[in-house]
């Protein structure tokens, strides 16, 4: 068998790990050709490929990244010098030029969604989960968010050092989309005082008040960790009213007055946690100050956590294309490597339920959710 590896959307930390599952376990278990596309569904498009033998995927298990390169393209709107075309059948004449029994796509929710194109436009596709975000559908666990949790984590302890010794106000933003597993995860980890996260609008007025209530108790400090998609209630409520207008709404006014409104707001998350900053200045009369741990929460080398999902899901990939499944997510359930359908995946976000265990325990120590 032949079959081919990309990995799409943004790096991820075990993405090499993974390629090397997929790649030893196919050429040692199962005698299959493996070769790359570089830089995601553009390589595929532009049939930019290299042989993935012994050699190329030796020494790889531990580098950050992705050997082979990535890009947020899609393949139905591909921007193709400034025009965004279709590209999906040019992608099938490589498939079909390399005589690929499989494509094995490593990536985040935009991937699976790609995949699944794909798929339906008749190539043979498996996929992985992976994202630093870890709110793929069907699966307990992304590769990338374990790495990120232990740098977000060492960052929040680091900042407690420093917030303590000024009486400040820290406000830490992590990485996560619209989910809020990252910002939850690493702040009960790193004993932040307050968690926000996008499931759970938050009250400006309910995190002043747990902040003095700190102080008040002897504690002058605190740290705050945000995730980035964390909102106010004020925000989500007006962001859901213009998204009902914007999807009912008769007037052609309206609608466009909705979807002005709707990208002003998108701008202004970009500023939010520095607003949220200063907000709580005002109200608690402390020193705030901000850090945005951007992009170094998926560079470096990945955790050792993320290198065994990866190389369990990577190897699991190869049996399954030999087995002559595809039109899958590979998926980690428990300890096992599960075939989950991509219609099942696709177009699914795995957000942090109301109800989860992580969000009692955080209620339960008494840090604040704003809410
Ligand atoms: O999906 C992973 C992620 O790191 C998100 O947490 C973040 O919102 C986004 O990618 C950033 O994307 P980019 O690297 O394209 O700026």
């Amino acid at each position: 068998m032949n079959i081919g590896i990309l990995t799409a959307g943004g790096d991820s930390p075990g993405l090499n790990a993974a390629i090397r599952g997929i790649g030893k376990a196919a050429i040692r278990s199962h005698g299959m050709s493996v070769i790359g596309f570089r830089d995601g569904f553009r390589g595929l498009m532009q049939n930019r490929h290299l042989r993935l033998d012994s050699d190329a995927m030796s020494g790889i298990l531990i580098a950050g990244g992705t050997i082979l390169g990535t890009s947020r393209d899609k393949p139905s709107r591909m921007n193709v010098g400034g025009v965004e075309m279709d590209m999906t059948g040019i992608m099938i004449e490589t498939y079909e030029a390399h005589h690929l029994d499989a494509v094995v796509c490593l990536g985040g929710g935009g991937t699976q969604k790609n995949a699944l194109h794909l798929a339906e436009a008749g190539m043979k596709v498996v996929t992985l989960p992976k994202t630093i975000d870890n709110d793929v559908a069907g699966t307990d666990i992304t590769f990338g968010f374990a790495t990120a949790m232990d740098i977000a984590t060492e960052a929040i302890d680091r900042l407690h050092s420093t917030a303590h010794s000024h009486h400040r106000i820290i406000v830490v933003e992590v990485m996560g989309h619209n989910a809020g597993w990252l910002a939850l995860g690493s702040g009960l980890a790193g004993g932040a005082d307050v968690i926000l996260i996008p499931e759970l609008p938050f009250h400006i007025d309910a995190v002043a008040e747990s902040i003095l209530a700190r102080q008040a108790a002897g504690s002058p400090f605190s740290i705050v960790t945000v995730s980035e998609g964390a909102m106010s209630v004020e925000h989500a409520e007006e962001r859901t009213r213009l998204k009902e207008i914007k999807r009912t709404s008769d007037s052609e006014e309206d609608r466009d007055a909705a979807v002005l409104r709707l990208t002003e707001l998108k701008a202004e998350r970009a500023d939010a946690t520095h607003l949220l900053s200063r907000q709580l200045e005002e109200r608690t009369r402390l020193e705030s100050r901000v850090t945005i741990l951007g992009h170094v929460q998926r560079g470096g080398i990945p955790s050792p956590l993320d290198r065994l999902l990866a190389t369990r899901l990577g190897t699991a990939t190869a049996d399954f294309i030999a087995d002559g499944r595809h039109g899958i997510m590979v998926a980690s359930r428990g300890e096992e490597a599960v075939p989950v359908p991509l219609e099942e995946v696709a177009g699914h976000r795995r957000t942090v339920p109301l109800d989860h265990p992580w969000i009692k325990t955080a209620r339960t120590l008494g840090v604040s959710l704003g809410d």
